[in-house]
């Protein structure tokens, strides 16, 4: 039995010598260099090559080194008893809830038009932004740990989650009929949304009506949750005051995109929260060990659901 690092876009030397040193009896082949893909049982992937899971005939498991998965759920190769697990991280929620927070210091203390104004080297006061009301559109572990942290620094929170879900601290809403009037008071609506077959285009031309004309949009979740047509009609309509966005339909963002130029768009590149290769260690090894003495694995996902 051996592990597989089949992740295209990073160095992992912390991840695969943190595996070695955890597992040291476990043989740990990275990608592109697996010379023995018939002993590999564990893949932990991210952005993986296309096409490439029938090359490994004894694969169980496949982890995504993130949050999300759907790149791994969309992919119409990945054999359908393959177990899919996915990074469940304190340290995640924690980079996003410091990301979102970031994100609306920023619009209330006006940075995002300071800065404009110092290109032109004009001295000007602006109001500060007032609103304190925040909707957050998916509260599993990461949307919570936003939610508590946004209301630890006093602001008033409401969460949105596609089935029932109650938290003591805050008020919740669920299901579509529900959207609307989540969002319809929030000076701030967050998208921690993962990208599932409910949440594609959630975020699209009706969603925007329900907005206040001064409310910004911040998505952290999934590009694909936004109909980014749709967003850029409702700025020109003015139903929305802005948007800052991390993540996109297709990354990296292309060079001729509108949202590049827009004046009330703020692009950041899908960094709101990167998985920290030294303390997924453990939970990688854990799960790979519970696979090895057949036992039930954690943080595994529901391919219905999409997380
Ligand atoms: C990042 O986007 C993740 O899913 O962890």
């Amino acid at each position: 039995m051996s592990i597989a690092l089949i992740i295209t876009d990073r160095d992992l030397t912390q991840l695969s010598s943190g595996l070695k040193k955890r597992l040291p009896h476990v043989d740990i082949q990275c990608w592109p260099y697996i010379t023995a893909p018939e002993k590999v049982t564990f893949v932990v992937a991210w952005q993986p090559p296309s096409n490439i899971w029938q090359k490994f005939p004894n694969l169980k498991v496949i982890s995504s080194l993130g949050a999300g998965c759907d790149g791994l759920l969309s992919d119409i190769t990945l054999p359908e008893n393959i177990i899919i697990t996915r990074i469940v991280d304190t340290g995640l929620a924690e980079q996003m809830a410091e990301y979102v927070l970031t994100a609306i210091l920023l619009l209330k203390r006006r940075f995002n038009d300071y800065f404009k104004q110092q290109q032109t080297e004009q001295w000007q006061t602006l109001k500060k932004i007032k609103g304190k009301k925040v909707a957050i559109l998916g509260i599993g572990e990461i949307g919570h740990k936003v939610a508590i942290i946004l209301i630890a620094c006093g602001y008033e929170v409401s969460g949105w989650s596609r089935s029932k879900k109650q938290h003591a601290m805050y008020e919740t809403f669920y299901g579509k009929d529900q959207l609307a009037q989540t969002v319809k008071n929030a000076d701030f609506v967050v998208s921690t949304l993962p990208l599932t077959i409910e949440t594609k285009y959630l975020l699209d031309e009706v969603f925007f009506k329900s907005l206040k004309k001064s409310a910004w949009l911040i998505n952290v979740g999934r590009g694909e949750v936004l109909k980014e047509d749709d967003l850029l009609t409702a700025l020109a309509n003015n139903n929305l005051q802005g948007a800052i966005l991390d993540v996109f339909s297709a990354e990296p963002l292309a060079s001729e995109h509108p949202f590049w130029q827009h004046d009330n768009i703020i692009i950041t590149p899908h960094i709101s929260a990167i998985t920290d290769q030294i303390t997924v260690i453990e939970q990688l090894a854990e799960n790979y060990q519970l696979l090895k003495n057949n036992k039930p694995l954690k943080n595994r996902v529901d391919r219905q659901k999409g997380y």
